[in-house]
């Protein structure tokens, strides 16, 4: 890790001092404006509780899906706020604005030991365009920034980048810091062999993570509807399956320059329709007719996958195989996950890429048997893909 963390700053840094610390609470909400899952906000109570044990307060800065720079009371904090009390045993305040007076009151009037959460920084319309006067304010409020965001450190905003640009020292938080050594350290020196799955509806989505990843691993598994497009490129019949017509050519490439390294499924769970998922039938990829779509892969493909997984020392995995949301097109998605359990028990190390296959590896309860879930959906993608996340680009270098 070649950025500064919290455990580099010394105890005068944080006795008595305000820290600022972004958080990704982007939550998912149920009906009942309650938070739906917490992961992110549980994720995220180390490096608060860490500041709040060497004297510090905390001040949370987060973002919640994305109102366009409107106060919108549908994305407010105050719920997480609430949430998060529940799960701390500080005391914990919501101030219903982030750029005013009144917050920097809070901020100011906070005691050591305390934890003040401030509104959505997305309601502010310099967020995110990095507005020069909004990260200057932003700044304002505390005496040490830190960056526990990983979710959102793909994004060049006024309270990711734009803090850390006038607030020193700007370290990054304990998940940040787990997350950048885990997918950082797959990346540069994986114990062999060491295999990544990539899944989700479109190569489009992941053709640079291929790019990226094709030339360091033993074995790219691709599965998914995007799997499809490989089918054309390779003059199968895809029925109505979901194809990019126009990445094709594309995947002819890919497949020639590959070679033995990427795996493609050799069979597949089709069905007319996604709302006909009692017919699904188990096909040869060379079977599916063209009133058929593929929504899962096969199962001789899911023995496939699962074998080539037990036999990794590392394991990559981004993007569901199916439609897992709906049985039975979550089949495949269940293997590779239970396959993966599998390799971190007996010494793999297990990473499971956010968004859509970690949402599938806490519905399966897996959580615990994979050596990182990482919180971040594009923010992990984007590393994969080898690009900086100018969120940690802005914080403070180990030799600064
Ligand atoms: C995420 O959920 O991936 C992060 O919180 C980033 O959210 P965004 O895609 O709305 O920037």
């Amino acid at each position: 890790m070649n950025k500064k963390t919290v455990r580099d700053l010394t105890d005068a840094q944080l006795r008595g001092k305000r820290a600022l610390v972004r958080v990704d609470f982007n939550v998912p909400m149920n009906e009942s404006m309650q938070v739906g899952d917490d992961t992110r906000i549980r994720a995220a109570l180390p490096t608060i509780e860490y500041l709040l044990e060497r004297g510090a307060c905390v001040i949370l800065l987060s973002h919640l899906g994305r109102p366009k720079g409107k106060p919108n009371p549908k994305y407010s904090l105050e719920p997480v706020a609430r949430h998060l009390a529940t799960l701390t045993k500080t005391r914990v305040d919501f101030v219903e604005t982030t750029d005013s007076d009144e917050a920097s009151r809070a901020a100011k009037e906070l005691a050591a030991g305390e934890i003040l959460v401030l509104e959505n920084t997305r309601f502010l319309g310099g967020e995110e365009t990095n507005d020069e006067r909004l990260s200057r304010a932003l700044a304002c409020l505390g005496d040490v920034f830190v960056n526990d965001a990983f979710g959102a450190a793909h994004r060049a905003h006024a309270s990711t980048e734009g803090i850390a640009r006038h607030l020193r020292p700007a370290v990054a938080g304990l998940l940040m810091e787990k997350e950048l050594e885990y997918l950082g350290a797959a990346l540069a020196s994986p114990k062999r062999p060491f295999i990544s799955i990539l899944g989700g509806a479109k190569i489009s989505g992941k053709i640079d993570v291929i790019e990226q990843l094709l030339p360091g691993v033993d074995r790219l598994l691709i599965g998914g509807a995007m799997a499809c497009t490989f089918f054309r490129a390779m003059g199968l019949n895809t029925g109505k399956s979901l194809v990019e017509e126009d990445r094709v050519e594309m995947a002819a490439d890919l497949l020639a320059r590959a070679g033995d390294k990427l795996v493609l499924p050799i069979d597949a769970v089709v069905a007319s329709s996604l709302n006909d998922p009692m017919a699904a039938k188990n096909v040869a990829r060379e079977e599916i007719t063209d009133d058929q779509a593929m929504f899962d892969i096969g199962r001789k493909s899911s023995e496939l996958f699962s074998g080539q997984i037990a036999t990794a020392k590392t394991v990559i995995w981004n993007g569901p195989m199916g439609v897992f949301e709906t049985p039975p097109f979550d089949q495949a998605t269940r293997a590779v996950a239970e396959a993966m359990a599998n390799a971190t028990d007996t010494g793999a190390i297990t990473i499971v890429g956010g968004g859509d296959s970690a949402a599938a590896v806490a519905q399966l309860g897996l959580e615990s048997r994979m050596s990182h879930v990482s919180t971040g959906g594009g923010a992990s993608l984007e590393f994969l893909e080898g690009k900086e996340l100018p969120g940690v680009a802005a914080l403070e270098g180990r030799s600064e």
